[in-house]
């Protein structure tokens, strides 16, 4: 089940990796190269490097390498094949590949593109077709204007069965399997999705995968028992759309999560849309399932600082100790907003916009929130109301896992509730030894109906193990170092072979292989030498050589400055003299105690450190490094 090696090429070509890899990473533009953090281990200051005109990166940290491909393999679980046909989706290009391979390609494609072309559907119906006006004015009512509606794409569903399925055509197969609609009871096509607004979602870059949709409230004289249906309803799963992973509105706020290094994590599509509008552009909302793993995964490569705007209540009981794990595992801060008791934030945009951005500003460490909120709802005017208060509070201090922080709590709730602070800390060991069970309630907001969620939209419960793509290892960085040290080394070596890859054109007949003393460097050059692309070479080349090579891609060469002359000269000129003293004292020490070797050693010797001098003159530089570099080239012991 190959792929023709042109149609790979092309695929890579037509791949702006950047892009691709800006999906996973805030990178900053350095000169000809993009930085950031890497994606594939943890870290707090840039070492990853992309080479967006050849296509690869490299980490200067966990030495991860490679180019488009095995990105997406290694972000997406894909094997080569799948990857390749991941990006050539999203570069358009057609794959020569046999019928059963591409099968599953066009399937994904062809859900994209029916999902594409509903959106724009419902989006039409919700801007012009009278039947919209409800709608319409629902959403006017919400204070949503035009500029609004048209950024997030609204929708609106008619009240009809099948109006979507019938006018776009739809096959049955896509149809169901992209959750627009479905089979009913007598075969015929029908809706998912009937007299709702909605709310298109989409991955990192843009393209809608799911939807979700909201009933209009209840109109004047109708009771809510005509109303049977929950107020959300939800795309399920499908081959585009796995909900874990899957943040809202990502792909309207990365811009400015990776600006503010911030990301604020909403429950619902109207409370991200209230953040916008509050001048909060950076707000997603998970899509009718719990804050899981996988959103936090997704998540720190844009922003290191999480602020969870739950309604207040919520946020206390959603992911509680998990918290602090995926805290410490993913080095992020999770911290609370301070929303007013019971405010939901899509209503406080409009009420007072001001509160809204000033709450993400005053947002709280995620435990200093739970104790100030037990605190808060506490009586501490009375001797049981503060002992009941300091057994709660300490309850929620006892899930932190550092003893240090858990000791800070103990002292300003010592101080708070005026218990003796040993007292307090005997009391924590023991709930740390006995944990009380977790509850497993489901938030609720106030004045929302929860006992209407639709039951698929609550998949994740806490404790679930997911499909985690972090190292579990915790020494996962040290288990690398010892390969850290070699490809570390640098020195003129590295800078030619920059040079090399960089401004092959300036080097060609000035580099030579004997001028590399460095193994793997020499193996790394002969190997670029021996190709027309790089590409080819690094295919070729043995993983340690390929990882070099792949490195030194993504690093532009120093020296760039025109004041110390000519880079190539410069860097030809510090190779050429540690090779040629190296071989000098080589000689020598060859010839020790041969006379007549010495003789003539000794004349080879004299000439060679005259061509040494000589090479500091402009005049005569070049000639004196061809003859060195030949002297160099007769003393390598001939193959074959
Ligand atoms: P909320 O009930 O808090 O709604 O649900 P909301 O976001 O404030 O919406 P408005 O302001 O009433 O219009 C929060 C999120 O929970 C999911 C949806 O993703 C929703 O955005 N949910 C809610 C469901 O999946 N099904 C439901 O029936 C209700
Ligand atoms: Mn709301």
């Amino acid at each position: 089940m190959g792929i023709p090696d042109e149609d790979v090429a092309q695929v890579r070509a037509g791949t702006d990796i950047v892009a691709l890899i800006g999906e996973h990473a805030a990178l900053k533009r350095v000169g000809r190269r993009w930085t950031g953090l890497c994606p594939f281990h943890t870290e707090k200051s840039p070492s990853f490097s992309v080479n967006a005109e050849e296509g690869f990166y490299y980490c200067f940290g966990c030495q991860a390498s490679g180019d488009a491909i095995t990105f997406v393999r290694a972000t997406e679980h894909l094997d080569f094949v799948d990857a390749v046909r991941f990006l050539a989706d999203r570069a358009g290009v057609t794959l020569h590949e046999d019928a059963e391979g591409g099968k599953d390609r066009k399937r994904r494609a062809g859900l994209l593109d029916a999902m594409e072309r509903a959106v724009v559907w419902y989006h039409e119906r919700l801007l012009r077709a009278p039947d919209a006006g409800p709608a319409r004015d629902y959403l006017r009512s919400r204070g949503y204007d035009g500029e609004v509606v048209r950024r997030f794409r609204l929708g609106w569903a008619p009240d009809e069965w099948d109006a979507l399925s019938r006018d776009l055509k739809l096959s049955e197969r896509v149809l169901t399997e992209s959750g627009l609609g479905f089979i009913n009871r007598r075969g015929r096509a029908q809706d998912a999705f009937r007299a709702r607004v909605l709310f298109p979602i989409c991955d990192p870059s843009g393209r809608p995968v799911a939807l979700g949709g909201r009933i209009l409230p209840p109109r004047d004289g109708a009771s809510a028992a005509e109303r049977p249906e929950p107020k959300y309803k939800n795309s399920q799963e499908t081959a585009i759309y796995a909900k874990r992973r899957t943040l809202y509105a990502l792909n309207w706020a990365k811009q400015d999560i990776i600006a503010k290094g911030e990301v604020v994590v909403c429950e619902g599509y109207t409370d991200v849309i209230g953040f916008f509008q509050a001048g909060v552009p950076r707000a997603v909302a998970t899509c009718g399932t719990a804050l899981a793993e996988e959103h936090f995964t997704l998540l720190r490569n844009f922003g290191r600082r999480i602020v969870l705007a739950y309604d207040a209540d919520g946020a206390g009981q959603s992911a509680t100790s998990r918290v602090y794990e995926w805290e410490r595992r993913h080095e992020v801060d999770v911290v609370v907003a301070d929303l007013p008791n019971g405010s939901d934030p899509g209503d406080l945009a409009r009420q007072d916009p001001d509160a809204l951005a000033r709450a993400v500003a005053d947002a709280r460490p995620f435990l200093q929130f739970r104790v100030d909120r037990i605190l808060g709802n506490s009586d501490l005017s009375t001797a049981e109301g503060r002992a009941r208060a300091a057994e709660a509070a300490l309850t929620a201090v006892a899930e932190h896992p550092d003893d240090l922080v858990r000791d800070q709590y103990v002292m300003a709730l010592s101080d708070r509730c005026r218990v003796d602070a040993p007292r307090l800390r005997e009391r924590l060991e023991h709930l740390r030894a006995h944990p009380p069970p977790a509850p497993h309630t489901r938030r609720t907001r106030s004045g929302h109906d929860s006992s209407t969620r639709a039951p698929g939209g609550t998949a994740a419960e806490p404790g679930d193990p997911g499909e985690m793509r972090e190292p579990e290892d915790e020494d996962w960085e040290d288990a690398r170092s010892p390969s850290r040290s070699v490809a570390q080394k640098g020195g003129p070596g590295l800078e030619a072979l920059k040079l090399a890859v960089h401004r092959p054109r300036d080097v060609a007949d000035r580099l030579q292989s004997v001028l590399f003393v460095d193994a793997l460097q020499r193996e790394a050059f002969t190997a670029l030498m021996e190709h027309d692309d790089l590409y080819d070479a690094i295919a070729a080349a043995p993983p340690e050589v390929a990882g070099l090579l792949r490195r030194v891609t993504v690093e532009e060469p120093l020296l760039g400055d025109p004041e110390f002359g000519d880079p190539v000269d410069l860097v030809v000129g510090v190779l050429l003299r540690e090779a040629v003293r190296r071989a000098l004292s080589e000689l020598e020490k060859a010839s020790r105690g041969l006379e007549e070797s010495w003789q003539t050693g000794a004349a080879v010797t004299a000439q060679v450190r005259q061509g040494l001098a000589e090479l500091e003159d402009p005049a005569c530089g070049r000639a004196a490094a061809d003859r060195l570099v030949a002297w160099l080239m007769e003393r390598e012991p001939k193959e074959g």
